[in-house]
């Protein structure tokens, strides 16, 4: 099977081609924005043929295709819900105007099938109780998510109109190792094991399921091979913790005081909890998550510990930039 891989650099992109490459042929089309980084592929550089561009270039994106593919897995999207809020424009162009693009190249070319690696952000919001099933209209309540479910939608009407073969998956939060450090989960690793200050949103109860990114791949992968043209799957951990509870953990493992959470103006419009009932991709594809939030959580925090060069590396002007603007007023 050849597949090209969009976003195969970024976080859950390349932990996919270090799962699957080997199992087939991959391409990866990435255009190394800040968030990607050929160093999250090293040492499985035969695994994979890379090509740098833009997956918004349609004559670049068309000429990739036209050497014939069976699926397209499209991970390339801009993916920071705090970035959306200052730059939103750039959201749309990738994440909407790109996927369609790939979607008509793909058509065009008569890719088998194609599969939309979406967010349970189109959701929306939940109250203290409820999931998230397949059939919850959408809501996205963020720039980011808004362009998501824009491209959801141009993926459900590909399949409504040409019978073209998308599978939208749609998963939690995931964490693990090659997260950029501007996400919650690695941004708290990073600044603890420097002994700086984490900054918690609001009063830090908001709930996000966490998944791990391995077990949201094993998903991916599942609704590549086995998922029904035109459905959507959901994909979650089952681990539904406040915000302040992995904070606290992560310090814990860190063996760092509590007093490095600073709590700090809330996130606007900041979605209060997710949670995902998971029963179709259980029942119809046969997958359920492998690691326990502690154990990988424990396994994260190790390989930050181990990595740091690798943050410091990949934490580059663009990112200090970000950091001042975006936490510099909530900070001082
Ligand atoms: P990421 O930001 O770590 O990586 C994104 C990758 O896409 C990078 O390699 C970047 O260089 C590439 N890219 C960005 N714009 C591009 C463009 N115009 N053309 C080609 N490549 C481009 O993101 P991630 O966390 O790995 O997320 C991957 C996908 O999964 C995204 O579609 C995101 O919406 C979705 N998702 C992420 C999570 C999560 O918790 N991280 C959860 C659910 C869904
Ligand atoms: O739910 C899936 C989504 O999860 C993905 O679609 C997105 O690509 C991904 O970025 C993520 O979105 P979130 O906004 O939930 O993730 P983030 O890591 O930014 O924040 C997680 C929680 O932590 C959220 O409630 C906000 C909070 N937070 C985040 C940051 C960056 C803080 O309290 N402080 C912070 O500095």
């Amino acid at each position: 099977m050849k597949i090209l891989v969009t976003g195969g650099c970024g976080f859950i992109g390349s932990n996919f081609v270090r799962l699957y490459g080997g199992r087939a042929e991959l391409v990866l089309l990435d255009a190394l924005t800040y968030a990607g980084n050929l160093e999250n592929l090293k040492g499985f550089e035969e695994k994979f043929q890379f090509v740098r561009g833009d997956v918004g270039d349609e004559k670049q994106v068309d000429s990739i295709l036209a050497q014939g593919f069976d699926a397209v897995v499209h991970f390339a999207a801009e993916s920071h819900v705090d970035r959306s809020l200052y730059g939103p424009l750039a959201f749309v162009k990738t994440n909407v105007q790109g996927t369609l693009i790939l979607l008509e190249a793909a058509r065009r070319h008569r890719v088998a099938r194609f599969v939309q690696v979406s967010t349970d952000e189109v959701y929306g919001s939940l109250p203290e109780t409820g999931v998230f099933t397949e059939s919850t209209p959408l809501a996205p309540n963020s720039p980011y998510s808004a362009s998501k479910a824009g491209a959801d939608l141009l993926c459900r009407a590909h399949h409504h109109t040409f019978g073209f073969p998308v599978v939208v998956t749609r998963s939690s939060n995931n964490y693990g190792p090659f997260q950029y450090p501007e996400k919650f989960i690695p941004l708290f690793i990073s600044n603890a094991l420097e002994d700086k200050e984490c900054p918690l949103y609001g009063d830090g109860m908001n709930v996000r399921d966490w998944l791990h990114v391995e077990d949201n791949c094993r998903a991916i992968w599942a609704a590549l091979e086995r998922g029904r043209p035109g459905e959507v799957y959901n994909i979650g951990g089952g681990n539904e913790r406040p915000n302040l509870e992995v904070a606290r953990a992560i310090l814990r493992l860190l063996g760092r005081s509590e007093r490095l959470i600073r709590f700090v103006a809330d996130r606007p419009g900041h979605d209060r909890r997710y949670a995902i009932d998971t029963t179709k991709i259980r029942t119809e594809l046969g997958w359920r998550p492998e690691i326990p939030f502690e154990e990988g959580l424990r396994r994260t925090v190790e390989w930050y510990r181990e990595n740091r060069g690798w943050a410091d590396r990949v934490r580059t002007g663009e990112y200090r930039r970000f950091y001042e603007e975006h936490y510099g007023g909530r900070m001082s």
